[in-house]
């Protein structure tokens, strides 16, 4: 990412140690991703330890430092959808896409990971993708839900 991109989005939350959180996130949404260059980037930019920036990256499941697809598919396997089958809904979505879950397309286009309920039980299975709960899912309407976003 461009150093002045980095440095509109510091400038917008202001280098406090406070919003880091924040920045990384705007920089992941434009990037899919934290390369390590950027996380070094914006620690010497805000005065912030890398090892600090670097904790934070990797704690939140929303950041990332691997490059991510153009869209994030999360398959809810937390109990009421897992009774239902969302381990299914996570296989077929794999042997679908050629990927196991945790791994982005060769694409880029799809990132699959999984999650622990999303709030949406009484829909499971669930799959949220581009935060967009798709519910009551089967391994049947796998592809034609893929296909929405080809
Ligand atoms: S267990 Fe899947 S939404 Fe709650």
């Amino acid at each position: 990412m461009e150093a002045s991109k980095i440095d509109r989005i510091v400038r917008q939350y202001g280098a406090r140690e406070s919003a880091i959180l924040a920045i990384l996130q705007d920089i992941q949404a434009e990037e899919k991703y934290l390369p390590r260059e950027t996380l070094e980037y914006v620690s010497q930019k805000m005065r912030i330890p890398m090892v600090h920036v670097f904790r934070i990256a990797t704690f939140y499941n929303a950041l990332s430092l691997k490059p991510r697809g153009r869209h994030k598919i999360d398959v809810c396997l937390g109990t009421a959808c897992h009774v239902r089958g969302g381990d299914k809904i996570l296989d077929k979505l794999e042997r679908d896409l050629g990927i196991s879950v945790g791994e982005t397309t060769k694409d880029k286009r799809f990132t699959l990971e999984s999650v622990h309920c999303v709030g949406c039980c009484s829909l499971g299975p669930v799959a949220v993708i581009d935060g967009d709960v798709h519910g009551r899912l089967s391994q049947e309407k796998v592809p034609g839900l893929l296909k929405d976003f080809k």
